[in-house]
Protein backbone atom coordinates (compact mmCIF):
# COMPACT_ATOMS: atom_id res chain seq x y z
CA UNK A 1 0.00 0.00 0.00
CA UNK A 2 1.59 3.59 -0.54
CA UNK A 3 1.34 4.50 3.07
CA UNK A 4 3.76 2.29 4.54
CA UNK A 5 1.59 -0.58 4.70
CA UNK A 6 2.66 -4.51 3.05
CA UNK A 7 0.30 -6.88 2.65
CA UNK A 8 1.64 -10.34 2.47
CA UNK A 9 -0.05 -14.39 3.22
CA UNK A 10 0.32 -15.03 6.79
CA UNK A 11 3.58 -17.06 8.32
CA UNK A 12 2.98 -19.71 11.42
CA UNK A 13 5.51 -17.12 13.45
CA UNK A 14 2.58 -14.71 13.05
CA UNK A 15 0.46 -16.43 15.38
CA UNK A 16 1.42 -14.71 18.48
CA UNK A 17 0.84 -11.58 17.08
CA UNK A 18 -2.40 -12.77 15.36
CA UNK A 19 -3.71 -13.89 19.21
CA UNK A 20 -3.03 -10.01 20.28
CA UNK A 21 -4.63 -8.48 17.57
CA UNK A 22 -8.22 -10.07 17.81
CA UNK A 23 -8.88 -9.59 20.92
CA UNK A 24 -8.07 -5.49 20.71
CA UNK A 25 -10.05 -5.36 17.69
CA UNK A 26 -12.56 -7.32 19.25
CA UNK A 27 -12.86 -6.68 22.85
CA UNK A 28 -16.64 -8.33 23.36
CA UNK A 29 -16.11 -11.78 21.25
CA UNK A 30 -13.65 -14.35 20.98
CA UNK A 31 -12.68 -15.33 18.06
CA UNK A 32 -9.15 -17.04 18.94
CA UNK A 33 -10.82 -20.52 18.54
CA UNK A 34 -12.03 -19.65 15.12
CA UNK A 35 -8.86 -18.19 14.41
CA UNK A 36 -6.66 -21.16 15.49
CA UNK A 37 -9.11 -23.49 13.72
CA UNK A 38 -8.72 -21.98 10.35
CA UNK A 39 -5.14 -21.02 10.73
CA UNK A 40 -4.42 -24.94 11.41
CA UNK A 41 -7.04 -26.16 8.24
CA UNK A 42 -4.55 -27.94 5.95
CA UNK A 43 -6.59 -26.63 2.76
CA UNK A 44 -8.84 -24.10 1.45
CA UNK A 45 -7.85 -21.62 4.14
CA UNK A 46 -5.66 -18.61 2.70
CA UNK A 47 -4.48 -15.74 5.55
CA UNK A 48 -3.41 -12.22 5.04
CA UNK A 49 -1.44 -10.07 6.94
CA UNK A 50 -1.06 -6.31 6.96
CA UNK A 51 2.47 -5.19 8.41
CA UNK A 52 3.96 -1.94 9.68
CA UNK A 53 7.13 -0.80 10.48
CA UNK A 54 7.50 -4.98 10.81
CA UNK A 55 4.60 -4.96 13.17
CA UNK A 56 1.44 -7.36 12.35
CA UNK A 57 -1.83 -4.34 12.42
CA UNK A 58 -4.49 -6.21 10.14
CA UNK A 59 -5.38 -9.95 9.23
CA UNK A 60 -7.95 -11.28 7.16
CA UNK A 61 -9.06 -14.79 6.26
CA UNK A 62 -10.66 -16.52 3.56
CA UNK A 63 -12.14 -20.22 3.69
CA UNK A 64 -12.75 -21.86 0.47
CA UNK A 65 -16.28 -23.61 0.47
CA UNK A 66 -18.87 -25.42 -1.68
CA UNK A 67 -22.35 -24.60 -2.53
CA UNK A 68 -24.45 -28.09 -1.62
CA UNK A 69 -24.82 -30.21 -4.82
CA UNK A 70 -23.32 -28.02 -7.22
CA UNK A 71 -19.62 -27.93 -8.48
CA UNK A 72 -18.96 -24.40 -8.17
CA UNK A 73 -15.73 -23.29 -5.55
CA UNK A 74 -17.14 -19.61 -3.48
CA UNK A 75 -15.19 -18.01 -0.76
CA UNK A 76 -15.92 -17.12 2.64
CA UNK A 77 -14.31 -14.39 4.20
CA UNK A 78 -13.57 -13.79 7.75
CA UNK A 79 -12.71 -13.07 9.96
CA UNK A 80 -11.37 -9.62 9.50
CA UNK A 81 -9.43 -7.52 12.02
CA UNK A 82 -7.28 -4.06 12.25
CA UNK A 83 -5.35 -2.86 14.69
CA UNK A 84 -7.51 -0.05 16.59
CA UNK A 85 -4.48 2.29 15.89
CA UNK A 86 -4.26 1.94 12.87
CA UNK A 87 -8.20 1.74 11.39
CA UNK A 88 -9.21 4.21 8.93
CA UNK A 89 -6.33 4.20 6.77
CA UNK A 90 -7.73 1.70 4.13
CA UNK A 91 -6.12 -1.61 5.58
CA UNK A 92 -9.24 -3.34 5.79
CA UNK A 93 -10.07 -2.38 2.64
CA UNK A 94 -6.64 -3.62 1.17
CA UNK A 95 -7.22 -7.17 3.40
CA UNK A 96 -10.43 -7.31 1.81
CA UNK A 97 -8.94 -6.76 -2.43
CA UNK A 98 -6.40 -9.03 -1.71
CA UNK A 99 -8.38 -11.57 0.11
CA UNK A 100 -10.76 -11.18 -3.00
CA UNK A 101 -8.04 -10.98 -5.75
CA UNK A 102 -6.64 -14.05 -4.52
CA UNK A 103 -10.10 -16.03 -4.12
CA UNK A 104 -10.38 -15.40 -7.76
CA UNK A 105 -6.89 -16.56 -8.62
CA UNK A 106 -8.07 -20.14 -7.06
CA UNK A 107 -11.33 -20.44 -8.79
CA UNK A 108 -14.12 -18.74 -6.17
CA UNK A 109 -17.00 -17.50 -8.43
CA UNK A 110 -18.09 -15.24 -6.16
CA UNK A 111 -17.62 -14.24 -1.81
CA UNK A 112 -19.60 -14.28 0.68
CA UNK A 113 -19.31 -12.43 3.88
CA UNK A 114 -21.30 -12.09 7.58
CA UNK A 115 -20.99 -8.56 8.70
CA UNK A 116 -22.21 -5.19 8.50
CA UNK A 117 -23.75 -3.80 5.16
CA UNK A 118 -22.97 -0.67 5.88
CA UNK A 119 -18.91 -1.57 6.12
CA UNK A 120 -18.84 -4.28 3.14
CA UNK A 121 -21.20 -2.32 0.90
CA UNK A 122 -18.75 0.42 0.40
CA UNK A 123 -15.94 -2.66 -1.35
CA UNK A 124 -19.56 -4.06 -3.68
CA UNK A 125 -21.25 -6.54 -1.47
CA UNK A 126 -25.05 -7.05 -1.22
CA UNK A 127 -27.67 -8.76 0.77
CA UNK A 128 -27.39 -12.03 -0.72
CA UNK A 129 -30.84 -14.19 -0.41
CA UNK A 130 -29.99 -17.05 -3.57
CA UNK A 131 -27.14 -18.80 -1.40
CA UNK A 132 -28.20 -19.36 2.39
CA UNK A 133 -25.28 -19.82 5.11
CA UNK A 134 -24.89 -23.09 6.75
CA UNK A 135 -27.33 -22.39 9.19
CA UNK A 136 -30.30 -20.44 10.00
CA UNK A 137 -29.78 -16.83 10.41
CA UNK A 138 -31.85 -14.74 13.04
CA UNK A 139 -34.09 -12.52 11.30
CA UNK A 140 -31.84 -9.36 12.79
CA UNK A 141 -29.10 -10.79 10.84
CA UNK A 142 -30.53 -11.35 7.12
CA UNK A 143 -29.25 -8.44 5.42
CA UNK A 144 -25.42 -9.20 6.86
CA UNK A 145 -25.21 -12.44 4.64
CA UNK A 146 -23.47 -10.73 1.34
CA UNK A 147 -21.96 -11.70 -1.36
CA UNK A 148 -19.77 -10.36 -4.18
CA UNK A 149 -18.97 -11.40 -7.59
CA UNK A 150 -15.42 -12.40 -8.55
CA UNK A 151 -16.40 -12.06 -11.94
CA UNK A 152 -18.73 -9.60 -13.06
CA UNK A 153 -22.07 -11.09 -13.45
CA UNK A 154 -23.79 -12.06 -10.77
CA UNK A 155 -24.05 -15.82 -10.63
CA UNK A 156 -27.58 -17.29 -10.87
CA UNK A 157 -27.32 -20.77 -8.81
CA UNK A 158 -28.55 -20.73 -5.25
CA UNK A 159 -28.31 -23.85 -3.00
CA UNK A 160 -27.15 -23.53 0.39
CA UNK A 161 -23.41 -22.85 1.36
CA UNK A 162 -21.06 -26.02 2.38
CA UNK A 163 -18.53 -25.04 4.93
CA UNK A 164 -15.36 -26.71 6.23
CA UNK A 165 -15.08 -28.04 9.90
CA UNK A 166 -14.08 -24.35 11.51
CA UNK A 167 -17.05 -22.73 10.24
CA UNK A 168 -19.50 -25.60 11.25
CA UNK A 169 -20.19 -24.24 14.70
CA UNK A 170 -24.08 -22.67 15.11
CA UNK A 171 -22.63 -19.96 17.87
CA UNK A 172 -21.01 -18.48 14.97
CA UNK A 173 -24.04 -17.74 13.25
CA UNK A 174 -26.01 -16.50 15.66
CA UNK A 175 -25.70 -13.57 18.18
C1 LIG B 1 -14.07 -3.18 10.40
C2 LIG B 1 -12.56 -2.99 10.29
C3 LIG B 1 -11.91 -4.29 9.84
C4 LIG B 1 -12.29 -1.87 9.27
O1 LIG B 1 -10.90 -1.74 9.11
P1 LIG B 1 -10.26 -0.38 8.61
O2 LIG B 1 -8.83 -0.62 8.28
O3 LIG B 1 -10.56 0.69 9.59
O4 LIG B 1 -11.11 -0.16 7.29
P2 LIG B 1 -10.85 0.86 6.12
O5 LIG B 1 -9.81 1.86 6.53
O6 LIG B 1 -10.62 0.10 4.87
O7 LIG B 1 -12.25 1.56 6.01
C5 LIG B 1 -12.57 2.42 7.04
C6 LIG B 1 -13.89 3.08 6.73
O8 LIG B 1 -14.92 2.15 7.02
C7 LIG B 1 -15.76 2.69 8.00
N1 LIG B 1 -16.22 1.64 8.84
C8 LIG B 1 -15.52 0.84 9.67
N2 LIG B 1 -16.35 -0.03 10.26
C9 LIG B 1 -17.60 0.23 9.78
C10 LIG B 1 -18.85 -0.31 10.00
N3 LIG B 1 -19.05 -1.31 10.85
N4 LIG B 1 -19.90 0.23 9.33
C11 LIG B 1 -19.72 1.23 8.46
N5 LIG B 1 -18.54 1.82 8.21
C12 LIG B 1 -17.50 1.30 8.88
C13 LIG B 1 -14.93 3.70 8.75
O9 LIG B 1 -15.76 4.68 9.36
C14 LIG B 1 -14.11 4.28 7.65
O10 LIG B 1 -14.84 5.22 6.90
P3 LIG B 1 -14.35 6.72 6.73
O11 LIG B 1 -12.88 6.66 6.48
O12 LIG B 1 -15.15 7.22 5.57
O13 LIG B 1 -14.71 7.37 8.00
C15 LIG B 1 -11.93 -2.54 11.63
O14 LIG B 1 -12.63 -1.38 12.05
C16 LIG B 1 -12.00 -3.59 12.72
O15 LIG B 1 -11.10 -4.41 12.83
N6 LIG B 1 -13.05 -3.51 13.53
C17 LIG B 1 -13.23 -4.45 14.63
C18 LIG B 1 -13.45 -5.84 14.15
C19 LIG B 1 -14.56 -5.96 13.12
O16 LIG B 1 -15.66 -5.43 13.32
N7 LIG B 1 -14.25 -6.68 12.02
C20 LIG B 1 -15.19 -6.90 10.94
C21 LIG B 1 -15.80 -8.22 11.17
S1 LIG B 1 -17.15 -8.53 10.09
Amino acid sequence: MSNGIDIRASLPTDREALEVLYPAAFPDEDLIPLLRALLDEEDGVFSFVAISDGKLVGHIALTMCGIAGRSEKVGLLGPLAVSPHFQRQGIGGALIQEGLDHLKSEGATQAHVLGDPAYYGRFGFEPDSNVSPPYDLPQEWKTAWQSISLHGVKPDFDGTLSVPKPWRQPTLWAP
